[in-house]
């Protein structure tokens, strides 16, 4: 790979011995997938945020970087916190460390939103920015939505490029890789888009998907893209017509599709659970819920109340907004739970291990104990439809 005089200047060491170590750390990660050099980056988004025990070596590398006094070179944000305050199991079992991890956290300067759905407000990336993002579901946006590019970092990648201002340029960040390979055709009478997007997911694992035009919400495209890239590793996807490299067809294909496939209703429904009024827990948020999807299901609450614990889980800054509006109020009448924790982190210890229905097909993908359902399904789960 071939650096420019300031990056050999850190990696020699000139900034530090932790520096170096970063530095080196993200040369080595480009050369693996044959990156040639390193680009500068806008900003950087940290998936590192549940402060449990296999994450020793994390916060160890952690305590090394505030030690030597280095900070992130970049805006960067963070992902949800996970439920600490949830249950004493939580709190003195699954998340030791989590108020440790917090400090080291702050220590570094990052941006404390906490949320996964960053480039809403906090970390908001313009088109054809560089960036070094890990959580699967923020970069399949960043990529699709916005047309900024970003790799699938991983935890400790992130911190690194964080550090030092940089990521190696190969995959999501060159034109080859963000052009469609495998073109998809919907045959769907009632649009399901999480459910779409787990399908797709286990459908084209890794490859970028084209999906014929459909004009879905900007609230479905963060949905379908969080479940994609949840249950296949894919990092970006296209609607024709309606996400920014995909004007139409010709411009999004370079060359024919590798394969064509349909995704069909039978497809979309087999995800379903057939009795949703089994499920002992209904959630809604992950990714994160923001205030204009949430003040769009809590409508369905006014003047009803549950019948079985029900969360809405929302990024801060969206929960803020939302504590502003009339429907907040309704919304713990009706008996819900508000939280601003990440779900599936928040519930992987949870007691009598109660059986969760969600329209989340990241939750459905990773969690045990998981069924999904669509909005109304899980509206029937806690009993508010009929
Ligand atoms: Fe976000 Fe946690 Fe789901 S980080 S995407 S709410 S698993």
């Amino acid at each position: 790979m071939k650096l420019n005089p300031e990056q050999e200047s850190i990696l020699k060491g000139d900034n530090g011995r932790v520096m170096a170590m970063a530095m080196e750390t993200v040369v080595k990660y480009g050369e693996a997938f044959g990156a040639k050099k390193l680009v500068p980056i806008k900003s950087a988004h940290l998936a590192g945020t549940f402060g449990i025990g296999p994450y020793r070596a994390y916060i160890q590398v952690l305590r090394q970087i505030v030690s030597e006094g280095l900070r992130v070179k970049v805006p960067t944000t963070v992902n949800p916190k996970p439920g600490y305050d949830l249950n004493f199991i939580n709190r003195h079992i699954v998340f030791t460390n989590q108020q440790s991890l917090e400090q080291l956290l702050t220590a570094i300067g990052i941006t404390p939103n906490y949320s996964c759905v960053c480039y809403e407000k906090a970390n908001v990336p313009s088109f054809g920015d560089r960036l070094a993002w890990a959580e699967s579901s923020a970069v399949q946006f960043a990529n699709s939505v916005l047309g900024a590019r970003t790799n699938r970092n991983s935890i400790l990648i992130d911190v690194c490029c964080a550090i030092t201002g940089f990521t190696p340029e190969f995959g999501y960040l060159l034109d080859a890789h963000r052009r469609g390979q495998i073109l998809v055709k919907l045959n769907i009478k009632k649009m399901d888009a999480p459910a779409l997007g787990y399908v797709l997911g286990r459908k084209v694992v890794d490859k970028v998907p084209v999906i014929e035009h459909y004009p879905f919400t900007r609230i479905e495209l963060k949905n379908m893209g969080g479940s994609m890239a949840a249950s296949g590793g894919v990092a970006m996807f296209h609607v024709e017509g309606l996400t920014p490299e995909a004007p139409d067809m010709k411009t999004v294909f370079d060359r024919p599709p590798m394969e064509t496939i349909t995704v069909t209703q039978e497809d979309l429904d087999a995800l379903r659970i057939r009795k949703s009024e089994m499920s002992g827990i209904v959630i809604f948020g992950c990714p994160q819920m923001t205030c204009e999807e949430t003040l769009a299901i809590a409508e369905r609450f006014v003047n009803k109340r549950v019948e079985i614990p029900t969360w809405f889980c929302l990024a801060p800054d969206e929960l803020t907004l939302f504590k502003a509006h009339y429907l907040y109020g309704k919304t713990l009448d009706a008996g819900i739970t508000v939280s601003q924790d990440c779900p599936l982190a928040a519930f992987s210890m949870r007691l009598n291990r109660k059986r969760i229905i969600t329209p989340s097909g990241k939750m459905l993908y990773y969690l045990k104990g998981v069924n999904y359902g669509t909005e109304d399904d899980c509206l029937r789960a806690c009993g508010v439809l009929q």
